[in-house]
């Protein structure tokens, strides 16, 4: 056993008003979901933690914090699919409400006539549930899954809170990002997007591996099914890279429906094509807002074709 640890208070790469900095109350989470208590145990510093390795654990973590702090009693997905570390989405809703609050005096808009569409919202549903209880926003989320678009609904459905809050519409071709999904006349704030990172699907299964072997520290050669990857969540063809070179391409015709266009870039080396692909379109203004999940450093490029 390793000598106890003594742990910073905070994750201070976390955003400030993220409720996730400090370390999981898991006294707490069982009380509200007794689901959990089999799967905690003390680690090898003596803290509370559960397996990250371990699927249903992650699946009932999940489930408990978004009931906590999110006020979402039911949540379920799919088998396979995507389970979201929930204080990296968080940091994304917040960082963004701080670039459309810099355009708003320094106060940050809320409620629900702040639109935001959220490109490829998944079968977790994660973004809208985490940017309608902070701010009150009101989503559209779109996806290109039948099966995703329906679980989705399903959790917005099963949730009084959520119901006439985010609206899901299917896109009918995967090729498209915004046709088919913005309407005639349609105006939003902003758009969000967690692009699908690898270019196939023998990539996304190695890249499962790979977490699942860094988490259990040997190799791992067989993947459960708890970071999903079955579906098309985890890729698509050219990977992060061109979804968003195609995602900027087509916001140029979308340049009056929306003010601010944003995306999570998680590999540095796709900055280069993306700020060239931003030239091309002549954004009048492009933001990088590097994020710092611990473990992980990925940032948002957000644009928009409004002079203020
Ligand atoms: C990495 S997942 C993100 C899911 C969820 N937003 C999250 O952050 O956990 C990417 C999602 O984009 C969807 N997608 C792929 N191409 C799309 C397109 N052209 N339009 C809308 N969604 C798309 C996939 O089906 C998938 O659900």
């Amino acid at each position: 056993m390793l000598q106890k640890k003594e742990h910073p208070k905070e994750k201070p790469g976390l955003h400030p008003r993220n409720k996730h900095r400090t370390r999981y109350n898991f006294k707490e989470l069982i009380r509200s979901s007794p689901a959990l208590a089999p799967f905690v145990r003390l680690n090898d510093y003596e803290d509370e933690s559960i397996d990250f390795a371990n699927a249903e654990a992650v699946m009932l973590l999940n489930k408990a914090l978004l009931k906590q702090y999110y006020g979402v009693d039911y949540w379920s997905i799919p088998p396979g699919y995507l389970c979201p570390p929930i204080p990296g989405r968080a940091d994304y809703i917040h960082y963004i409400a701080d670039l459309l609050g810099s355009y708003n005096n320094g106060v940050i808009p809320t409620g629900p006539q702040i639109k935001c569409l959220d490109i490829g919202v998944g079968a977790n549903c994660i973004y809208p549930i985490i940017g309608n209880k902070e701010y009150g926003w009101s989503f559209v989320g779109s996806d290109i899954e039948p099966v995703a678009i329906q679980s989705a609904a399903n959790i917005i459905e099963t949730n009084a809170r959520l119901k006439g809050k985010v609206e899901l519409r299917l896109q009918p071709n995967s090729k498209d990002i915004f046709r088919g999904v913005i309407r005639t006349g349609e105006h939003f704030d902003l758009t969000i997007c967690n692009p699908p990172f690898h270019a196939s699907w023998e990539e996304a299964q190695a890249g499962t591996l790979r977490k699942l072997s860094n988490l259990k520290g040997k190799r791992i050669t067989k993947a459960t099914l708890n970071f999903g990857g079955k579906n098309k969540e985890l890729w698509c063809e050219g990977g992060e890279e061109k979804f968003v070179q195609k995602m900027i391409t087509q916001s140029k015709l979308m340049a009056s429906s929306c003010f601010w266009f944003s995306t999570l870039i998680a590999k540095s080396s796709h900055l280069k094509s993306v700020y060239s692909a931003l030239k091309k379109v002549e954004a009048v203004d492009v933001r990088t807002i590097p994020m710092n999940q611990g473990n992980k450093v990925s940032r948002i490029v957000a644009w928009t074709y409004v002079n203020r």
